[in-house]
């Protein structure tokens, strides 16, 4: 009987994170520091012995997230991955796929990105290809800017395109809130919206470089230093893209957020709490005010993707 192999890869926040202007190559330089948190995808492969892809797209049980715009073909980044294995092992076998989804869709919190680390790691296994963890995330780096630090976890910096990463010591349990919006922001929208307002001098160009009030917060595991310190540059894009997003913004401070921010390139807009109970009170504010499609809550710092045993 062929076995169904799972993997689980964790979504991300960006505590900081500064770009540069635009390179050539279309791609902007970044200076970012993730965290990972414990809204998960799961990725579900069963190898095939006829060199044929499928995939099939849920969402979690109990999970207030819509799969329903996902596409169910290649240009879905699980797929792209699973081909990036065949082509790279010389596998000719097939795969079918199956995405479990607890990661809001085109939020800014890197759930394509999950998708294709846990595709990675999943058909590596299902496959048996031996590749060891540096082999996978070199093929990771192919596949997106966001999908290293997916297949990482934990803490980390990002420099380059966010895809060259180095880990960053952090100290105990950060505690978030995770407001979503039904529409999603595409991320190249929010990055030419970026261009647009450092030319019209709306924004102001940001050092490239690591801040350290955000480093010194996370040592010291303190989440009020750490709301002083985040800084995000696309967060003036999304909002000018999506105005709605300031109430978000608004209502997570009304019930005294450390720090509310969108999310890497948005719409999801995260609140960082002093406590899981304020997380919970923080919570309950924002589904009270209606400002968002979904509430959730999540923890962080939290491993990067891993096969799931049954
Ligand atoms: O690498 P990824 O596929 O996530 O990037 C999506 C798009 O976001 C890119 O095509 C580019 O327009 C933009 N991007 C960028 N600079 C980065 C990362 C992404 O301009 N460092």
């Amino acid at each position: 009987m062929t076995r169904t192999v799972r993997a689980k890869a964790p979504a991300k926040v960006n505590l900081q994170l500064t770009v540069g202007p635009v390179a050539e190559d279309g791609f902007h330089p970044l200076v970012t520091v993730f965290q990972a948190v414990d809204l998960f995808e799961t990725v579900e492969a069963t190898a095939r012995t006829d060199g044929r892809i499928t995939l099939t797209v849920d969402a979690a049980a109990g999970s207030p997230v819509d799969a329903s715009g996902v596409p169910v073909d290649e240009s879905n980044l699980a797929w792209r991955a699973a081909e990036l294995v065949a082509s790279s092992y010389g596998i000719a076998d097939g795969v079918d796929l199956r995405i479990v989804k607890g990661v809001p869709v085109a939020g800014g919190m890197a759930g394509g990105s999950a998708d294709a680390a846990a595709a990675l790691v999943a058909c590596a296994e299902a496959w048996d290809v031996g590749a060891t963890r540096g082999e996978l995330a070199r093929l990771a780096a192919r596949l997106g800017s966001d999908v290293p630090f997916s297949l990482h976890g934990h803490t980390a910096m990002g420099v380059g395109r966010g895809d060259q990463l180095t880990p960053v010591m952090s100290h105990g349990q950060f505690h978030w809130v995770v407001a979503t919006q039904a529409e999603g922001l595409s991320t190249p929208r929010v990055y030419a919206e970026y261009d647009r307002r450092i030319a019209a001098r709306e924004q102001v160009q940001n050092d490239l470089a690591v801040e350290a009030p955000v480093m010194t917060a996370l040592m010291a595991g303190d989440p009020v230093a750490l709301g002083r310190a985040v800084i995000n540059d696309l967060e003036g894009p999304a909002l000018s893209l999506m105005p709605r997003l300031e109430k978000v913004l608004d209502v997570a401070e009304e019930a005294e957020a450390c720090a509310a921010m969108v999310s890497g390139s948005g719409p999801t807009v995260v609140a960082l709490a002093r406590s899981r109970q304020h997380a919970l009170a923080i919570a309950a504010h924002l589904k009270a005010a209606r400002v968002a499609d979904a509430v959730l809550t999540a923890t962080g710092p939290t491993a990067g993707t891993v096969l799931v045993q049954d």
